[in-house]
């Protein structure tokens, strides 16, 4: 159950979440739909992610005397960051800040660099807690598989992502002489 729960939240939403957030947000037409997106992925990953580390800490609570301190120190890291990552979104949901404002840049470069330690360190403690449990290898082979085709559609949708991007850029500077700034969606 613990592997399970942790395997699916902080190895497949939380990813998915940010697939959304980052490839999506360039299509116009899938404005607001990536936002809603993101946050229900990341939120009910965080759900169930916090409900797999609190069986994690019980299992750790019922064999006294046995410590997997790697192990159970990136898993308290991750939680504790998503936590952080979750409530910090939510609480700036409601200041509200503007679009443009200027510190939104640093603010987006922190949610950013937070949300993918969160899912590297994430996936590194899914790899160590299958070593621990000592899965039968198909485990592994599957869970590989599975974030490989994640990490191809993510490789696949960043070479769109640039191409519209670019082509978007060229035709801005082509109407308004080089006056395009801010709107590009993948600077932050
Ligand atoms: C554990 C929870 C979360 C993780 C791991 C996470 C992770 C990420 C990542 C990695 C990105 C960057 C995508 C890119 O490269 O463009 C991102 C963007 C974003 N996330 Fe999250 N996120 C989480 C929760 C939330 C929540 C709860 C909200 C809102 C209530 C939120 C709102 C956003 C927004 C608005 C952006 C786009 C920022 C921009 O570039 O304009 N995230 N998130
Ligand atoms: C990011 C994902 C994960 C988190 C946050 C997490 C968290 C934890 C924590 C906090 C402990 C307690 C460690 C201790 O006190 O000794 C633990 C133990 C354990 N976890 Fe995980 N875990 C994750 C993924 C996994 C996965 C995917 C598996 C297996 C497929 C797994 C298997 C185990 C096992 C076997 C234990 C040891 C229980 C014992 O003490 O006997 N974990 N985990």
């Amino acid at each position: 159950t613990h592997g399970i729960l942790n395997a699916v939240s902080w190895g497949l939403l939380l990813p998915m979440g940010a697939i959304f957030a980052r490839y999506l947000k360039t299509f116009k037409s899938a404005d607001p739909a990536w936002f809603y997106l993101h946050v229900a992925c990341q939120l009910i990953g965080y759900g169930v992610g916090v409900s797999g580390w609190a069986t994690g800490i019980h299992l750790g609570n019922l064999s006294k005397g046995i410590t997997y301190s790697l192990h159970r120190n990136i898993g308290i890291t991750v939680f504790a960051l998503g936590t952080l990552q979750s409530f910090l979104k939510i609480f700036a949901l409601f200041l509200r800040p503007k679009k443009d404002h200027k510190y939104r840049v640093y603010w987006n470069a922190y949610h950013h660099s937070v949300g993918y330690t969160i899912i590297i360190l994430g996936i590194v403690n899914i790899f160590k807690g299958m070593s621990i449990l000592n899965v039968e290898q198909k485990w592994k082979t599957g869970y590989i598989i599975t974030i490989s085709i994640l990490g191809g559609i993510a490789v696949i949708l960043e070479a769109v992502t640039w191409s519209i991007v670019l082509k978007r850029r060229k035709e801005e500077n082509k109407s308004y002489n080089g006056a395009s700034n801010g709107h590009l969606p993948l600077s932050m």
